[in-house]
């Protein structure tokens, strides 16, 4: 079967996995707009009567609401390190120059440049009267679908130099995306918003412009962008309303098999929807919890000002966020359009709605997880939160705005609405029969005699861990190559040599890389990933062993990925990276 009609009642666990029920008892609990400081999470069986504290600061939010208090912004979480460079300065924007084609690195021939305003405008969020809730794209009731649509017609229907006008708010990403813009005053170094700590603070403040455009549009102002659900499996399909080729919120450049299929977050191309669903709950425990030792795990690594492109993409950038991209791009079209290539991402409406979700996925990170499971879960490195981009707001007025002013959702005027968290619990099963097996059969070449690694094959080597016994450590895969035009992805497992790589709900999973093709200057960009892997360990009972198994199995097709080295650190105490 490839695709299946997910059906909206609870189905029954597949028997082959009882200890682990593929939708397990519904979580309960969502962002409201009058969270305060010390949020309350009632989540699952296991913890629904042990409130857990969220890391925000010691401050009322309801007066931040009101737009009344600073106190919990940007000034008291500049006291922290010294920086080591500058943060990231907003493009000139009468310095863009043409996109260039991912395929041939050639100059494409759309000039994603946008309409140049001499006035600049320092951007103040206002005061926030009534909290817009941004629905669940499954669940939106026809009349919103009609003010929706309505909305983005009239944003099509805007002068075609309006920086408003619908292809103009597309260009935004391209432009931000693909190599457009220079980093001012480095040297011609790309401007990249990609695989890094800028990622999820940049897209916010883009769909936070998108959506106050549209509620202008339609006169109402706490008009909301609906967000794909796709962790959910009542998610996990292209939302109907995206469907109907009448709509303005229509595309016609997506994968026709992806229309009703379930979507494929760890492009395996596995073909049993339930397996897929499975895949994809493993998937999001997996980059929201499991695999993140710090904040850059999550959020992606430090980028500033004179740093090439690629320092690092977080979990949730590599993971379902590309994989969502690759799963709606059109196999058609010369360079994956429109999802498929970020040049062009923002022609299909689609990308909003996805990226809601994805908005989401950092809010839930901030606020929602336990912190005994993400223990440090702010940046305070100023050339993070002092980092700039320009939008032009509703009224065509151009604006400067900072990552610091986008930290909180609720400050902005925007909430989600409640649904269930499947994935908050789905952890995989002990697997330690297996590994020990694996352990004591393994014939794996040691990694130093293999590196670097042209990754076009699955590829399985063993990797002294860094300190024997009971330990917190972390997988590091460093200096890996891409040629950035490619979709490129990998899985990394460990212990599991004889096993299914088309399963990755098992504790053998530790992690994924992937990326949206995409163009820089060279077409080739240098990275960095680290995976978790002290649960790993736990569930599969390894601590104690001298090295572990690691099995490399790519997603791709042909060459595109070397990996320069790869080795197991301790997991620095807490604190390291970030603070004073
Ligand atoms: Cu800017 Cu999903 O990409």
């Amino acid at each position: 079967m490839a695709s299946l009609n997910l059906p909206s009642a609870t189905p029954s666990a597949p028997s082959r996995r009882p200890s682990h029920p593929l939708f397990p008892k519904p979580t309960n609990f969502l962002t409201t707009a009058t969270r305060t400081h010390r949020l309350r999470i009632c989540a699952t069986a296991q913890n629904e009567n042990s409130p857990v504290e969220t890391s925000q600061g010691n401050v009322d939010r309801r007066n931040m609401l009101l737009g009344l208090g600073s106190l919990y912004g940007a000034a008291n979480l500049i006291s922290t390190p010294a920086a080591s460079a500058n943060p990231v300065q907003p493009p000139q924007l009468d310095k863009c120059s043409t996109a260039t084609n991912l395929n041939t690195g050639e100059k494409l021939d759309v000039n994603c440049c946008p309409p140049i305003i001499d006035r600049i405008v320092d951007y103040r969020l206002p005061p926030v009267f009534q909290m817009k809730a941004r629905p669940s794209a499954h669940r939106v009731s026809p009349e919103y679908i009609f003010k929706y649509n309505m909305a983005i017609d009239r944003m099509k229907r805007l002068p075609a130099d309006d920086p408003r006008n619908f292809m103009q708010q597309a260009n935004i990403h391209c432009a931000y995306c693909n190599g457009a813009y220079d980093q001012p005053g480095q040297g011609g170094l790309d401007l990249q918003v990609h695989n890094s700590w800028l990622f999820f603070p940049f897209h916010r403040w883009y769909l936070y412009f998108y959506e106050r455009i549209l509620g202008k549009l339609i006169g109402n102002p706490t008009f909301a962008l609906p967000f794909w659900n796709w962790d959910n499996p009542k998610g996990m399909t292209i939302p109907p309303m995206f469907l109907d080729p009448k709509a303005a919120i229509y595309d016609s450049k997506r994968n026709q098999d992806s229309l009703r299929a379930v979507v494929d977050l760890g492009m395996t191309g596995n073909k049993d929807p339930l397996q897929v669903v499975a895949n994809n709950l493993t998937i999001m425990y997996s980059e929201m919890i499991r695999g993140n030792a710090d904040v850059y795990d999550f959020m992606g690594q430090p980028y500033r000002e004179g740093t090439a492109v690629n320092p690092g993409p977080g979990s949730s950038e590599r993971g379902s966020h590309t994989a969502i991209h690759v799963f709606v791009g059109d196999p058609r079209e010369p360079s994956g359009e429109d999802l498929g290539n970020f040049y062009s991402a923002g022609r299909d409406a689609l990308f909003y709605c996805h990226h809601a979700n994805v908005d989401r996925m950092w809010t839930l990170w901030q606020y929602f997880l336990p912190s005994n499971k993400v223990p440090d879960k702010r940046i305070t490195d100023p050339d993070f939160l002092n980092a700039s981009f320009l939008f032009y707001d509703e009224n065509a007025q151009l604006v400067r705005v900072t990552v610091k002013d986008c930290l909180d959702n609720l400050r902005m005027g925007y909430d989600f609405e409640r649904v269930d968290l499947p994935w908050l619990d789905y952890r995989p099963p002990p697997q330690t029969a297996k590994a020990r097996i694996t352990r004591t059969a393994s014939t794996a070449p040691r990694a130093d005699t293999l590196f670097p690694l042209t990754l076009d094959r699955v590829a399985r080597f063993q990797v002294p861990k860094a300190k024997k016994g009971k330990a917190d450590e972390l997988l590091v895969l460093e200096n890996i190559t891409v040629d950035t035009t490619k979709f490129l992805k990998f899985d990394v497992f460990v212990n599991d040599e004889d096993d299914n790589a088309l399963e990755l709900d098992k504790a053998a999973y530790a992690g994924t890389y992937a990326q949206v093709p995409h163009k820089t200057a060279n077409r080739k960009a240098t990275t960095t990933i680290r995976l978790k892997l002290t649960d790993l360990y736990d569930d599969m009972d390894i601590a104690d062993d001298d090295s572990i198994v690691v099995t490399l199995v790519p997603r791709h097709q042909g060459p595109g990925v070397v990996i320069g080295g790869i080795k197991i650190i301790e997991n620095p105490p807490k604190a390291t990276a970030a603070s004073p």
